[in-house]
């Protein structure tokens, strides 16, 4: 079997397939005027039936995950069907998503029916004041409701993450407000670092902090790293018996941190993204139309791996093609 390898040794049994650009939410970073229809772009976004083709391919190439993300990816009409035809027929093993939670409350049921296998939800802060200003929406609550609601049913696969921002939630007073959330929760939570893109640039000088701050709380209040296991990823993730859930950190400004890159990147009009940042990757939709172009779109994405390069070069403010992550999902 062909497996996806770079030519620096690298792995790739994780892709996050973006499933549309469309978000509701207005976050500082990234989409901070809305979301805006890009009138030089009149593709459209991939339909289920070329997702089932591209997760069969994917499967067959070694990949055994799939993080469905956005935008938004639960604004889609037919997300469900997404995530049973990809259940159904790909062999893909575990598909999971990245959310802004909005309707989690309303749709709790039908993702524990559904099957997923993981849900990720962002939440910059519990402080439902500083949530507002950062998102452009007063919808903590409802957040809050629906992983209460998931746990209910017994999802138990929930996640939460953060971008640290200066002067907005990187307190002491945060820290322990995720703490205590954790203590009795089982879910991991992790910041992120912000990211620089080619949008934010203001935004990011204002605001980038070293995810270094958040370290240091952790070693002062005995959190234990946890040894990298095979195909980690770049979360680095904490410990403490007294805790149920773990904490994270995704520092992408560190040193190393692409070493353990365990991913590639398609975007909801069907471009392949080498890396979030690189400015390599192409369109391999045309690939998707029918079930005898499988082989096809395996050779083709097993030689666009080819040009995948060593490291981001974000440290020398290269944002490559990236505008901002909502088209390509974090
Ligand atoms: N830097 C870091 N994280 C970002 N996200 C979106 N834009 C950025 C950025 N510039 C995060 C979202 C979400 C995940 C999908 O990506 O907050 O948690
Ligand atoms: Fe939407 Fe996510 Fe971008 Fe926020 S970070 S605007 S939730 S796509």
């Amino acid at each position: 079997m062909n497996i996806l390898k770079d030519s620096f040794g690298r792995r790739f049994p994780y892709i996050r397939l973006s499933i549309t650009d469309v978000c509701n939410f207005k976050c500082g970073y990234c989409l901070p005027d809305g979301y805006k229809v890009d009138k030089s772009d009149n593709r459209t976004f991939i339909n289920a039936d070329e997702i089932g083709r591209l997760a069969k391919a994917l499967s067959e190439l070694g990949v055994c995950k799939i993080r469905l993300t956005g935008g938004e990816p639960t604004v889609r009409k037919d997300f469900f069907e997404i995530i049973k035809i990809i259940k159904k027929n790909s062999g893909i093993k575990k598909t999971v998503i990245t959310t802004n939670g909005y309707r989690l409350d309303r749709i709790a049921k039908n993702i524990k029916d559904s099957g997923l296998d993981g849900v990720n939800i962002s939440i910059d802060s519990l402080n439902r004041e500083t949530f507002k200003i950062i998102t452009g929406h007063d919808r903590l609550p409802e957040i809050l409701k629906g992983i209460k609601n998931l746990q209910e049913l017994n999802f138990n696969n929930i996640k939460i993450n953060a971008v640290l921002l200066k002067g907005i939630n990187d307190s002491e007073k945060d820290f322990d407000q995720w703490a205590e959330f954790i203590k009795d929760n089982e879910i991991d939570f992790r910041y992120i670092e912000l990211m620089q893109t080619g949008d934010n640039l203001d935004y990011f000088n204002k605001y980038h902090i070293s995810a270094k701050k958040f370290t240091n709380y952790l070693s002062n209040k005995n959190w234990i790293v946890q040894t990298f296991g095979k195909d980690a990823g770049p979360s680095k993730n904490y410990l403490n018996p007294k805790f149920k859930g773990k904490f994270g950190v995704i520092a992408p400004y560190s040193k190393d941190f692409c070493k353990s890159c365990n991913r590639l990147r398609i975007t909801a009009k069907g471009d392949l993204r080498l890396c979030l940042f690189g400015n390599t990757g192409i369109n391999i939709r045309h690939l998707m139309q029918k079930d005898n172009q499988i082989e096809e779109l395996k050779d083709l994405i097993l030689k666009q791996l080819n040009y995948k390069k060593e490291s981001h070069y974000l440290e020398l403010g290269e944002t490559g093609l990236t505008k901002n992550l909502s088209t390509t999902g974090g």
